[in-house]
């Protein structure tokens, strides 16, 4: 899966396990769902997801990893692999954007993400085999990237893994339980929450001014595959400037947080925040309790890479050192009935990582 800021990749077997002490029915609603390796997961449990997400990329994402179903499309998906692979590279606007007005990728790379883009454009896929090839592409891009993680800004010197040539490959899509297919939606959260029904809900919103759009604006174009006008030296989309979320301001998280949980319609909620974000422990708290009965478990991890590695000016000089480098991160579980999760928080934390259940 692509490298992304806040993934819960770590947290997989904590929400899963904290899911099924939860709900009492099989539908997940995963509100602001990213990378998709959580509905991905719940889905691997067996779970009917209804994964959601705003930008156009992460909607691919969990079109692939949560709405297709493995068996209905791996055999044509490997089928276009190989021909994608073959195909030799065809410069045009990706490689232009970021490659030569910026650098993001190798000329030799760019080249080929705009020969296989096309090719998808061309083929006119069904729904699902369309997501399951743009994510088979954006990963390999993002395998061969030269950056930190985020496209806020490129390597002042190419990373070594730019240099290795684009290869695609078949992402790891699950076949739903039966009877369990599961969706993907393209929503503004609050719209999610005020109509879609399930037994549990996770909310994983942006906790500070960071937008995922902005950070990652090349998976939204390739996507999208609209050719927008760019500016800056990142090369963002003109539309990260109009596209906001209100989860990225600090005076309008907590009020956009209060109304969707207001008009959630699920009994049971997880909720993924960081204490570096907008939104601290007791206001969350004091938000959620009105919701149902609350138990907190708190983790302490290390940051994200950019922190560890420094703080950086656009010409690549380290201007700075980060001011800490761990984080805790708040899983807050609530529901309509009363809560015994004694033990949840023994088995999840990575090494180095520490946890603790906090009534
Ligand atoms: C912290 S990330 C989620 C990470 C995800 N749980 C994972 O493991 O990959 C927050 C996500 O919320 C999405 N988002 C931000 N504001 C939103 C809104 N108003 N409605 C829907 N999605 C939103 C962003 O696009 C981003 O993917």
């Amino acid at each position: 899966m692509i490298k992304y800021l806040g993934s819960k990749r770590r947290l997989l077997d904590l929400i899963g396990d904290a899911v099924r002490r939860l709900a009492a029915g099989p539908t997940v609603l995963d509100l602001f769902s990213g990378t998709s390796r959580v509905g991905h997961a719940l889905k691997g449990r067996g779970y009917r997801v209804v994964a959601n997400d705003h930008n156009a990329f992460a909607h691919t994402l969990a079109r692939c990893y949560v709405a297709a179903d493995r068996d209905s499309v791996e055999g044509s998906a490997r089928q276009l692999i190989d021909e994608f692979n073959r195909l030799p590279a065809a410069p045009g606007y990706f490689t232009d954007t970021f490659c030569v007005q910026s650098r993001f990728f190798q000329p030799k790379n760019g080249g080929r993400v705009d020969a296989v883009r096309e090719a998808i454009a061309a083929k006119l896929l069904p729904p699902d085999l369309e997501a399951v090839m743009l994510v088979s592409l954006m990963e390999a891009a993002d395998r061969v990237d030269s950056t930190t993680g985020v496209q806020m800004a490129y390597l002042k010197q190419w990373a070594k893994r730019s240099y290795n040539p684009l290869q695609l490959r078949l992402p790891a899509m699950l076949n739903a339980a039966a009877n369990r297919r599961c969706q993907a939606h393209h929503l503004e959260a609050l719209e999610a929450a005020s109509t879609i029904e399930a037994d549990c809900a996770y909310l994983d919103p942006p906790y500070n001014q960071h937008s995922y759009l902005g950070n990652y604006h090349i998976w939204e174009s390739i996507c999208r595959w609209d050719q927008p006008e760019v500016y800056g030296i990142a090369c963002k989309r003109i539309d990260c400037k109009l596209n906001k979320s209100d989860y990225n301001s600090k005076p309008r998280s907590l009020p956009a947080l209060t109304e969707l949980i207001s008009r959630l319609r699920t009994p049971n909620l997880i909720v993924s925040f960081s204490n570096e974000g907008f939104i601290d422990r007791s206001a969350m708290e004091h938000l959620l309790m009105q919701k149902g009965h609350l138990q907190t478990i708190e983790l302490d991890h290390k940051r994200y890479v950019g922190a560890q590695i420094g703080i950086y000016n656009p010409k690549g000089h380290r201007t700075g050192i980060a001011s800490h480098l761990r984080n805790k991160e708040y899983i807050y579980i609530v529901s309509v009935h009363p809560l015994n999760l004694a033990g949840l928080d023994q088995r999840q934390a990575t090494p180095g990582d520490k946890s603790r259940l906090v009534a």
